[in-house]
């Protein structure tokens, strides 16, 4: 059997670590090979990339160039590999996120995002994407309980993650065969049976 792409998208905030964790773990139970990673990072030079783009001031299109770098290695070192070999990779973001943040956070010319995209992985998409859908004003208050001063991103403004949550609704619109959105407010619980439920029925019947 091929391998299988999954990952998981949605505003800071949404709650996507636990249930990446949890997801992770029950295909281990079921004795798959599995990799766990993010974007951007996922790899020695990539994490780098990361620690610049996330915290250094830049231009957009600085910013867009530096997230379609970090996933070029990414997709090279690691996720491309694993996936030939049959394996599964869990990712926390991939190039969704760039739609949604670059060009719908930060306005982002949308034919530059393309080409990046068509230029970066021309055949690759995810098998599976897993939407968190929250409204910004709740995100926020989850952020501002849990953690310390944040990236660049967390310490945005409620308007542009309205625009970050507009884009990636308009991309899973466009993408409706390998996108599933879930109601962020419901219980880590009920969350958990959705993601289990939607992967037993697209890859295990
Ligand atoms: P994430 O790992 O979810 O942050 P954390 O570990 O702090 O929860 O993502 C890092 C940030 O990078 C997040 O705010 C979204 C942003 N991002 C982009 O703006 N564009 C991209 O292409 C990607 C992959 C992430």
């Amino acid at each position: 059997m091929s391998g299988r792409f999954i990952t998981f998208e949605g505003i800071d905030g949404a709650g996507k670590s636990t249930q990446i964790e949890s997801l992770v773990a029950n295909l281990r139970a079921r004795r798959l090979q599995v990799e766990q990673t993010r974007e951007p990072g996922g790899t020695p030079v990539a994490e780098k990339i990361r620690a610049l783009v996330l915290h250094e001031p830049m231009h957009l299109e600085t910013e867009a160039l530096l997230m379609f770098a970090a996933r070029r290695e990414h997709l090279a070192a690691r996720i491309e590999p694993v996936l030939t070999a049959g394996g599964w990779v869990v990712s926390d973001r991939f190039t969704d996120a760039t739609y949604a943040y670059q060009v719908g956070g930060r306005g982002l010319d949308a034919g530059k995002f393309e080409a990046l995209e068509r230029w970066v992985h021309p055949n690759r998409q995810p098998d599976l994407t897993f939407l968190f859908d929250l409204e910004p004003a709740i995100a926020a208050a989850r952020i501002s309980q849990s953690r310390n001063a944040g990236d660049r991103f967390e310490r945005e403004r409620n308007d542009f993650f309205t625009r970050v949550r507009a884009a990636y609704l308009a991309r899973a619109q466009h993408h409706p065969e390998r996108f599933l959105i879930l109601d962020a407010t419901e219980t880590p619980e009920a969350i958990r049976v959705r993601i289990e439920a939607a992967i037993t029925e697209r890859f295990f019947k």
